[in-house]
């Protein structure tokens, strides 16, 4: 039998099909998808994935924010659960969440093909809104999932264009009946692309990913006074535009201070009324600002904030803002991470531990059970561009990786009685 476990590996040309299949499913220009959540194009994606599951007779339960679970009901006591997302940013790529989803699909059909039945159900999960490009914050469907947001909140957040969450939910028909929080899984694997440049510089093909940095958004809306271009002098001007890009600027000089690990961005920037000869009269931007470390995370927005107050009075522009999301850094459970690492080594490949930089659904379960993730090289760094890409050997690798940690840790005892 040790000998089957150790040849188990996965058909490559079966997850490599799924996936340029859901790529599919609302595809953009460049070779990316936009399936922002809960559209009629999330809900498409969806109904294929489960399609998917369901040919795999798995059960699949879909809770009340529309998170979809399918569980292999083999073995006993509760289950080793992998999954992600499969929504996309506007302008997403083919596998940023996707792969995760599908290879998750192929651990458990690479099982079944072979008649090796895992000790613990195995469950995939396709979390609701990771994103959160649509519905803010992001990893919504899996916060929820571990009780971090009642659901009643999440199903009252309004879309940036417009709709409430719960109903799109039933619009799309993913308003499901089963309970939030849902079932505490044994433990969590989440593969995913790495997102970033960093393996790709070091010429390494695997992170185990050792936890996610902090994360805070807000929202900024700027309201000044708005007046004809031509004729009121700069020095009368109380312009939002201006104070906008000066936040933009600070943002920027704040992340050179704090170093490395600090990020800052503004990514979304509305402008009105947005006419060539008008000052404006109000802007709304965002400021994603992430760092590993809390207490610098803290700082940054302490020094945020001082900023917009003073702007304000010295531009007399009045300055509102609201909070989007904010989640402290994570740190990933260190067996489940010298689990992939120790894999990653026996198949032969090269790996480094790492931290993410990106947010991902993995971090909530962490609240609730043994959790980690595994990383795959992007090419040149690139994701949230439909330019998004890794090598097939790379997802195949990575998905081997899934695999094995996964039915490993179906045999681990992690010192709780689930
Ligand atoms: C989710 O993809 C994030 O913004 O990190
Ligand atoms: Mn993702
Ligand atoms: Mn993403």
């Amino acid at each position: 039998m040790a000998s089957d476990f150790d040849a188990l590996c996965i058909d490559s040309a079966r997850l490599m099909d799924r996936l340029m299949s859901l790529a599919e499913v609302s595809p953009i220009a460049g070779g990316g998808n936009c399936r922002l959540a809960l559209t009629d194009a999330d809900r498409d994606g969806r109904d294929l994935v489960v399609s998917w599951m369901r040919d795999l007779n798995m059960d699949i339960s879909i809770d009340a924010v529309g998170n979809i679970i399918a569980c292999w009901n083999v073995g006993s006591g509760a289950p080793v659960m992998t999954g992600s997302h499969i929504d996309t940013v506007r302008t997403g790529g083919k596998f940023d969440g996707n792969y995760g989803v599908l290879a998750g699909l192929e651990v458990v059909e690479t099982c079944q093909r072979n008649g090796y039945i895992p000790s613990r159900p195995l469950a995939v999960g396709i979390f609701t809104d990771e994103e959160g490009a649509r519905f803010a914050p992001d990893m919504l469907g899996s916060l929820v999932y571990v009780g971090g947001m009642t659901t009643e909140e999440a199903l009252d957040i309004t879309a940036i264009d417009g709709p409430r969450l719960g109903d799109e939910l039933v619009r799309i028909g993913y308003a499901g009946s089963a309970p939030c929080p849902g079932p505490v899984p044994h433990s969590f694997v989440e593969l995913h692309i790495e997102q970033g440049p960093l393996l790709e510089a070091n010429n390494v093909r695997i992170g185990a990913v050792t936890g996610v940095q902090g994360i805070s958004w807000q929202e900024v809306t700027v309201v000044g006074q708005s007046n004809h271009a031509g004729t009121t002098p700069m020095s009368l001007r109380h312009d939002p535009t201006y104070v906008a890009a000066e936040i933009a600027v600070f943002l920027r000089q704040l992340s050179a201070r704090f170093g490395d690990h600090q990020v800052c961005t503004v990514g979304k920037m509305d402008v009105f009324p947005n006419l060539i000869n008008v000052v404006a009269a109000r802007v709304t931007l965002t400021l994603d600002v992430r760092n590993t470390d809390e207490n610098l995370l803290q700082q940054a927005e302490h020094e945020i904030a001082e900023f917009l107050e003073k702007i304000a009075i010295a531009e007399g522009v009045t300055i509102t803002t609201k909070k989007l999301a904010r989640f402290e850094p994570v740190v990933f459970d260190p067996r489940v991470i010298d689990i992939i690492e120790s894999i990653a080594k026996q198949q032969s490949n090269t790996v480094e531990r790492m931290p993410s930089g990106a947010g991902h659904d993995a971090q909530m379960l962490a609240r609730v059970c043994p959790s980690a993730m595994i990383f795959v090289p992007s090419v040149n760094g690139i994701s949230h561009n439909p330019a998004e890409h890794t090598d097939t050997e790379d997802l195949v690798a990575g998905a081997n990786i899934l695999l094995h940690t996964m039915l490993t840790l179906c045999a681990t005892d992690l010192g709780r009685s689930r």
